[in-house]
């Protein structure tokens, strides 16, 4: 009997349009697919199931329940949904994740793929990638991400206002910011010390109910965990491009 498969599918930040072709075929083809659930979405379509859900029959899909803290809870429920997968895999079937935007970004793809090829070695892991959460809101908001000999460096709030946050602040590249709304306004001190606040650009809940986006600036108060702040490279002249 084959090994079985698990394909990581990205399904974009929230915007069902934002599925690719090569995502909706792998979520159509596989015998399950497990969708991310948090305890307050119990009940609700979580955000990658309510894309799934219109293309896939309810009864082919299945929630994995994951807190959204980071804490010692989060292994248990690493091991839990890889025996759930491994489940399907080991009978030579196919499993997809779907997980919002990206599968190798910051997702918890990557910690359940682990656990599985753990329980299961010969399962054949692989993804489809997703659009990210930064692209879209670049695309919302008309701000060019790189050009010429610009970087972008992607920083998880998770490490705070720490000193690889002020150091990419003070370089000249593009910096984008995940996962700092609940720390919002010491985000935003910390863009404005490097005098970079007046061009940054702020998006909440992109392409789902309730979407904002804003000029960073005119943001007071923390924001949901579900926004992203562009700081854009600083450009004069030419902007980026090598003359
Ligand atoms: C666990 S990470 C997931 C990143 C995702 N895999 C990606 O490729 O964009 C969660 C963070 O992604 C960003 N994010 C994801 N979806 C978003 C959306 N619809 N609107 C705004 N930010 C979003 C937020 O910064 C959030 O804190």
């Amino acid at each position: 009997m084959s090994a079985g498969r698990l394909i990581g599918v990205g399904v974009g930040p929230g915007d069902p349009g934002h599925l690719t072709i090569n995502a909706l075929r792998a979520l159509q083809e596989a015998d399950r697919v497990f969708v991310p659930a948090t305890e307050s979405s119990r009940g609700a379509h979580g955000r990658a199931e309510a894309v799934v859900a219109l293309h896939v029959p309810e009864d082919r899909i299945e929630r994995l329940f994951f807190s959204m803290r980071s804490g010692s809870a989060r292994p248990a429920q690493w091991d839990d949904a890889g025996k759930r997968i491994a489940a399907v895999t080991g009978g030579g079937g196919t499993a997809a994740f779907a997980t919002l935007g990206d599968p190798n970004v910051y997702s918890t793809f990557t910690y359940v793929a682990a656990t599985v090829r753990n329980l299961a070695p010969n399962v054949e892991v692989s993804t489809i990638p997703g659009i990210t959460a930064m692209q879209d809101l670049a695309a919302r908001s008309g701000t060019v991400l790189a050009e010429g000999s610009e970087s972008v460096t992607l920083v998880a709030y998770t490490v705070g206002a720490s000193d690889l946050l002020r150091d990419v602040l003070l370089r000249d590249g593009t910096v984008v910011v995940y996962k700092g709304g609940p720390h919002l306004p010491e985000l935003l001190d910390a863009i404005r010390e490097a005098g970079r606040l007046g061009a940054t650009i702020y998006g909440e809940d992109l392409g789902l109910d309730g979407e904002q986006i804003d000029a960073a600036s005119t943001r007071g108060g923390n924001a949901p965990y579900m926004s992203t702040v562009i700081v854009p490279a600083r450009r004069t002249g030419r902007r980026g491009a090598k003359l």
